[in-house]
């Protein structure tokens, strides 16, 4: 992408502010973060950045500024990411994970606003329990919490946006992504980022379940490309993406793995399955590989570049 307008909403935080990185040589990026969960140090220094600390739920906000600055390219980033979260306040953000991001599509649909794409970063959360491995775009679906119900209807919104109304969309379905500037604060961060800031800073870290449950572990560098190629690819049309490697690996061999890299152990405390937790997760990428996406970080050299980013 280049020598373009670019909203990123979310930028603040954990891939928001990597794409930022990405874009901001190029591009005049706008970004609009309320600094729930993202930090502000993030972002980078530019003069090609303007900065909003606003909440997507301020619609008329949200609504004035797609008008005044006529983007090229939206990416729909900010959510209340976790799924923990959204069980306890399921009314209250929704508001974000789907009527703010709604109110973005009206708004460039009554205002006729000339979009070249609208990105809409869903979630392998929306698979929910279904046990069909690996998991296909096109597999039954099986939300368990608000987060996946909202993430699931609102890649629904974005995709019917597309086909009713004529505005070019696409939406992404995250697997496990790690990489620099995830926070590891919460219990609910991704696990690659809280075994990791165990062993930087020698802290404990509590294994739920055997060890034995697998992941597809994406590094953020790969997602980042993948979100540029959907947006730019004709191909990548009103439809969605798994973002994914194609590769499963146990917990336990990945948090070994990190300990080689880190040259140390981690003291792990054994604690019994997390409720909700799924048991296996790995994604066909075919539908994405079809586009020219090819993951460029194996597991061990993402995690070689994460725990030197430390
Ligand atoms: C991830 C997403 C979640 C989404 C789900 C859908 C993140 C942070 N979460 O959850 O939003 O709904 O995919 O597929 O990306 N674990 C520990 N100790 C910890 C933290 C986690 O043992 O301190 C374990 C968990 O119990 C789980 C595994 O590590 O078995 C991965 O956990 P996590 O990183 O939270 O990701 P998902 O559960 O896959």
């Amino acid at each position: 992408i280049r020598n373009s307008r670019v909203l990123v909403t979310g930028s603040a935080g954990f891939i928001g502010s990597n794409l930022v990185d990405a874009l901001i040589g190029d591009n005049e990026v706008v970004v609009v973060d309320d600094l729930s969960m993202g930090r502000v140090e993030n972002l980078p220094q530019s003069n090609n950045l303007h900065f909003f600390k606003h909440s997507i739920a301020d619609f008329k906000f949200m609504s004035e500024l797609l008008k005044d600055w006529k983007f090229d390219y939206i990416f729909l980033l900010a959510a209340v990411a976790s799924v923990a979260d959204t069980i306890v306040r399921p009314a209250e953000t929704h508001i974000i994970n789907q009527d703010a991001n709604l109110n973005v599509l009206e708004t460039v649909r009554i205002n006729k606003l000339d979009v070249k794409k609208i990105l809409f970063s869903s979630s392998a959360a929306v698979y929910g329990n279904n046990p069909e491995l690996p998991k296909k775009e096109t597999s039954p679906i099986d939300p368990l919490s608000p987060y996946a119900v909202d993430k699931f209807a609102t890649e629904r919104f974005v995709i019917d946006y597309g086909r009713l109304y004529d505005i070019p969309t696409v939406a992404t379905r995250f697997f496990n992504v790690y990489g620099p500037k995830q926070n590891p604060k919460s219990p609910y961060s991704g696990v690659l980022s809280i075994v990791s800031d165990a062993l930087y800073n020698a802290k404990k870290f509590t294994l739920y379940g055997s060890g034995m449950q697998t992941r597809d572990f994406v590094y953020i560098d790969d997602v980042v490309n993948a979100l540029i190629l959907l947006m730019l690819s004709d191909k990548a049309l009103n439809t969605v993406f798994n973002v994914a490697t194609g590769e499963q690996h146990p917990l336990m061999e990945v948090i070994k793995d990190l300990e080689r890299v880190a040259s140390k152990k981690v003291e792990i405390l054994m604690a019994d399955s997390r409720i909700g937790d799924i048991q296996n997760s790995v994604a066909d990428i075919s539908k994405i590989r079809d586009l020219g996406y090819k993951p460029q970080f194996s597991l061990q050299n993402g995690l070689e570049k994460y725990y030197q980013s430390l």
